[in-house]
């Protein structure tokens, strides 16, 4: 199976199935189709892969006219129908890993898709999970489900590994063609044939390591350690706003140390499908041992306030107009978790809104990469453009993203207060009106 495998690649032979056409799974199939493999995606959401098989991309890191050709060419389509899973020889499972209500992980998204996948499994086919989820999965849980369902023998039959994404939305760099990627298998077998599959694609390096709970644990490492230092630092904007010292100016000055300190922000919150969610994944796991995780708690709780509390010092600014939360308005800036993206996937500005609406405020937002958003069953939409008038009409303006597309001079000269919590107006130099996290 090794080498039959191996020569498929070299050849470019094997056809790819991408499991989950989202953030993760669109890119990465636009990149082994663009790498000349032949791919198919599979989705569950119908609109997803009519939009795919039109050629329409819905994915900001992906070039539209890159998907169109691909799919002209016939080397990219998309379906619903798993049974397709017969003609691939390379699947990657791309389907999200959120928490349940309880904050524990809910892996059906994994569960339904590996079932899907069993169903149709052939002989020297490779499956990598790359979904984010604690160490353990792919032995304990996507293994045996393959297995039984489709009486083949990993490691005999087909090979199994894991492959965390490292998907960075917005980032200008790194994409999924040159970010580095971690390979673990079952079996040294499994780890080379998934290795070679991933650098025939891709540019970053490859790194084999040995075992795929090796790799599952280390993608959770990365996240929790981003988790916790932006714990850390949102605790010391909390403490350093008490003190009167300016939270930025210190990180800037660490920042100047070349080795050992790496910045982190403060901000109203996490945001995001990972760094909020992931910690939480291995807290789950380490309970099995009867280990608490205790700094993921401690950061977690840090966190999960920042949006209560950055509403707490947004009414104090109100105070000192003389005026009350309750019955101001406050034109929110940027409801997407992060600059220059349209993701709000636990955006902590949805929890800031929800907050400043519970105290009575009537809150208005702009932002101009998500035009509307639902969250708790409700729709939002944005105003459609920031003006002096709309900028004018509000008592406060709170920045909760740091988009590079919005005037922030504007917002300076016309807003009565500005609460910045990102300190996306750093640069401006009238800073009368500004008040900063
Ligand atoms: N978005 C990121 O920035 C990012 C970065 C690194 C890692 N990850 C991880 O990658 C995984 C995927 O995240 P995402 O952001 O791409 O999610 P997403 O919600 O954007 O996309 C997942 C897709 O999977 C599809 N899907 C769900 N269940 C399915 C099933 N049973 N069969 C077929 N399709 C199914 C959904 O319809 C959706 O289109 C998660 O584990 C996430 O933690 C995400």
């Amino acid at each position: 199976m090794k080498q039959l495998l191996l020569d498929k690649i070299a050849k470019k032979e094997i056809v790819v199935g991408v499991i989950g056409l989202g953030y993760v799974g669109l890119p990465l199939a636009v990149e082994k189709a663009k790498a000349g493999f032949k791919t198919i995606g599979f989705d569950e959401q119908p609109h997803k892969v009519k939009m795919v098989n039109e050629g329409h991309n819905y994915i900001g890191d992906v070039v539209d006219k890159d998907l169109k050709r691909l799919v002209e060419e016939g080397m990219l389509s998309a379906t619903s129908d798993f049974s397709f899973i017969r003609d691939v020889d390379f699947i990657a499972i791309c389907v999200p890993t959120p928490l349940d209500i309880h904050q524990e992980p809910d892996l059906s998204c994994v569960r339904n898709s590996t079932r899907d996948i069993a169903k149709y499994l052939t002989k020297n086919t490779m499956v990598v999970l790359e979904s984010t989820t604690y160490p353990g999965t792919t032995e304990e849980l996507v293994k045996p489900i393959l297995e039984e369902g489709s009486g083949l023998k990993c490691g005999e039959d087909f090979y199994l590994g894991f492959s965390p994404e490292r998907v960075d939305p917005g980032n200008l760099i790194y994409k999924t063609k040159n970010t580095p990627k971690v390979i673990g298998g079952v079996g040294k077998d499994a780890t080379e044939v998934i290795a070679a599959m991933y650098r025939a694609v891709l540019e970053g390096d490859v790194k084999e390591v040995s075992s795929p709970a090796i790799a599952e644990m280390e993608k959770i490492l990365e996240n929790t350690y981003r988790n916790i230092n932006i714990g850390l630092i949102n605790e010391l904007a909390i403490l350093c706003n008490e003190m009167g010292i300016s939270i930025w100016e210190v990180i800037d000055a660490a920042s100047t140390k070349p080795y050992g300190f790496q910045p982190f922000y403060p901000g109203p919150g996490l945001g995001g499908h990972c760094i909020p969610l992931d910690p939480y994944y291995l807290s789950w796991k380490a309970r099995e041992y009867g280990f608490h995780t205790s700094m993921i708690e401690s950061s977690m709780m840090i966190n999960d306030k920042m949006p209560a509390y950055c509403v707490e010092r947004a009414g104090k600014i109100l105070n000192r107009f003389r005026k009350s939360l309750n019955g101001s308005r406050v034109l929110v800036l940027g409801v997407a978790y992060k600059q220059d993206i349209d993701d709000y996937r636990e955006s902590p500005a949805l929890r800031v809104i929800e907050e400043l609406e519970k105290t009575g405020a009537d809150v208005i937002y702009y932002d101009p990469w998500v035009r509307q958003y639902r969250f708790k069953g409700q729709e939002r939409v944005s105003e459609p453009e920031l003006t002096a008038e709309l900028i004018e009409s509000a008592d406060l303006v709170m920045i909760t993203a740091a988009h590079t597309n919005v005037d922030y001079k504007l917002v300076q000269r016309h807003a009565k207060a500005v609460f910045d919590t990102k300190n996306v107006m750093k640069n401006i130099e009238n800073r009368e009106n500004i008040e900063v996290l």
